[in-house]
């Protein structure tokens, strides 16, 4: 019996992809609750090495736990992926033979740990994963004037009302500040008709506050590169996103890495030009893998 609240997303097209060798170096850039990383951890054996990564330190905390019984040699940070390569400075010759990312924010995130990303459970509005960040959704939701609000809801949440919804919070903070997730979830709600559509009013709002808060874009775009350059010679990259910006990225990262690859070092290919999808008895297991696309980068040997 295990007490984790997140069941990781295409568990075993993730251990298969990786191809895991007993005595790799692998890096999760994402750990969370160690979901995936238990099940590459416990692949290796004591000449294994599993680098495990999170901006949340809570999380993480977990994680290292629940892979406290495995043989492999553990390295722990905590950071943003987008600072892989200063993060790792302390390992300056380390390459690996496989890097996941499993994007965006586990389920003890929403629910558990108070970080005000979900509208389901009222908590206080905050939506940093990494607590050192100055700014919460708090401030931009009471601070930043309306044209900014609507052009951060249209960017990062494809909102296509998305000017009401920015009026709508303006008009709301002149009365009192919104300081719960509860609270913005019903101002957003007042803006649509009442059954709407089967997604809640508010989910295109708080995905891109979310976004806007934790800079998750720019990042993704910065890690990406930074991942692939510290990849060994038939080393893959596994990147697992759940909507059609991240995918945009990496798709055209990608894309972009396989054409021009740096000069004098060796390129890369695409493993699955498909993506690949969680099957139809994952979701009906795990309705949060629904919108899971798994794309596969392979470094060419030289
Ligand atoms: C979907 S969860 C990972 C779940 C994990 N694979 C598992 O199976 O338990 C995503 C994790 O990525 C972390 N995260 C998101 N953006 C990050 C970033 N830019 N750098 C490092 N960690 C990040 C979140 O804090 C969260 O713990």
């Amino acid at each position: 019996m295990n007490d984790y609240v997140h069941t990781p997303v295409l568990l075993n097209e993730v251990t298969t992809f990786l191809q895991i060798r007993p005595d790799g170096t692998y890096l999760d850039c994402t750990t969370g609750e160690g979901g995936h990383a238990y099940e590459v951890g416990r692949r290796l054996s004591s000449e294994g090495t599993l680098f495990m990564m999170d901006v949340d330190a809570e999380v993480l905390a977990i994680a290292r736990e629940r892979l406290q019984e495995t043989a492999a040699r553990k390295v722990i940070i905590r950071g943003n992926f987008r600072d892989m390569t200063r993060l790792l400075k302390d390992y300056p010759d380390t390459r690996f033979d496989g890097i996941l990312m499993d994007l965006g924010f586990s389920s003890e995130q929403l629910t558990g740990t108070g970080k005000g990303l979900s509208f389901a459970n009222d908590q206080p509005l905050d939506m940093r994963l990494d607590d050192t960040l100055k700014v919460s959704a708090r401030d931009i939701v009471n601070s930043f004037a309306e044209g900014e609000l609507a052009d951060i809801l249209w960017k990062y949440g494809e909102e296509s009302r998305s000017r009401q919804v920015a009026r709508a919070i303006v008009r709301r903070r002149h009365q009192a500040p919104i300081e719960t997730t509860g609270e913005l979830a019903e101002t957003v709600a007042t803006v649509f008709p009442a059954r709407h559509t089967r997604i809640h009013p508010a989910t295109r709002s708080f995905q891109a506050l979310r976004i806007y808060v934790n800079d998750e874009l720019n990042a993704l775009d910065i890690g990406l590169r930074s991942a692939a350059s510290l990849l060994k010679a038939n080393g893959r990259l596994l990147v697992i996103s759940y909507h059609s910006l991240e995918d945009r990225i990496v798709k055209t990262s990608y894309l972009a890495l396989c054409e021009n690859p740096v000069s004098g070092e060796p390129g890369f290919r695409r493993v699955n030009k498909k993506v690949i999808r969680p099957s139809d008895g994952e979701v009906a297991e795990n309705r949060r893998s629904r919108s899971a696309k798994l794309r596969v980068l392979e470094r060419v040997s030289a």
